[in-house]
């Protein structure tokens, strides 16, 4: 599958998914959020992040005052649910990989969300991509350098994108700046999900 554009190394897929697929891995996610309800991490530092999150998959990642890493249960002791098989073809379709992802991340973000530039760096092997699908509202996501600092750029990442981040542009500096409310139907309350899967081990 050839990308629609690469920005910094990253792939991006514009409307890869139909509105029918975006309909049915919503469906499929809240059977993942009732098993393991989305939950608010806080950071290391003690300030509360402002995405609601949960996992589904052999490990889910969490933050909370320990630090950032991979778990094998929900912070209420259950282990994380299955990835939903349509998530799984995402990944595979748009990797070409056999290789499947041990975490899907679930962010939900709610009007006045965010996400820092940050790695993603808890992983055993870079060489695996990490693979980002979004839901819902638009996103105005934003790419810098594989160092903190420096130019960046950003686009609008909008329900039904993907984007794969790997080779070269596996630790580049990547982060979420706002959502623009109101822009899609989506989500019958309104509001933006990314979905990262991951290769853990
Ligand atoms: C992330 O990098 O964890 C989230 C990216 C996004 O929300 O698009
Ligand atoms: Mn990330």
């Amino acid at each position: 599958m050839k990308p629609t554009l690469n920005i910094r190394g990253f792939s991006v897929f514009k409307g890869l998914l139909s509105p029918g697929r975006q309909a049915d891995l919503v469906d499929r996610l809240r059977g993942v959020t009732a098993a393991a309800p989305l939950f608010s991490p806080q950071t290391p530092y003690g300030k509360p992040m402002s995405v609601r999150m949960t996992s589904a998959g052999k490990y889910g990642w969490i933050a909370d005052r320990s630090g950032y890493r991979y778990a094998p249960v929900h912070p209420n002791g259950s282990a994380w649910p299955d990835i939903p098989e349509p998530v799984l073809d995402i990944w595979h379709g748009a990797t070409g990989l056999d290789r499947q992802p041990e975490c899907c991340l679930i962010n939900f973000y709610g009007p006045d969300a965010r996400m820092g530039l940050h790695q993603d760096r808890d992983e055993a092997d870079f060489s695996w991509p990490v693979v980002s699908i979004s839901l819902g509202d638009d996103g105005l996501f934003r790419i810098g350098n594989r160092t903190r600092g420096g130019k960046t750029d950003s686009i609008w990442l909008q329900s039904g994108d993907v984007v794969v981040m790997g080779g070269v542009a596996r630790l580049t500096y990547h982060g979420l700046d706002r959502i623009r409310p109101g822009t899609s139907s989506l989500l019958r309350d309104g509001g933006r999900i990314n979905l990262t899967l991951r290769v853990v081990e």
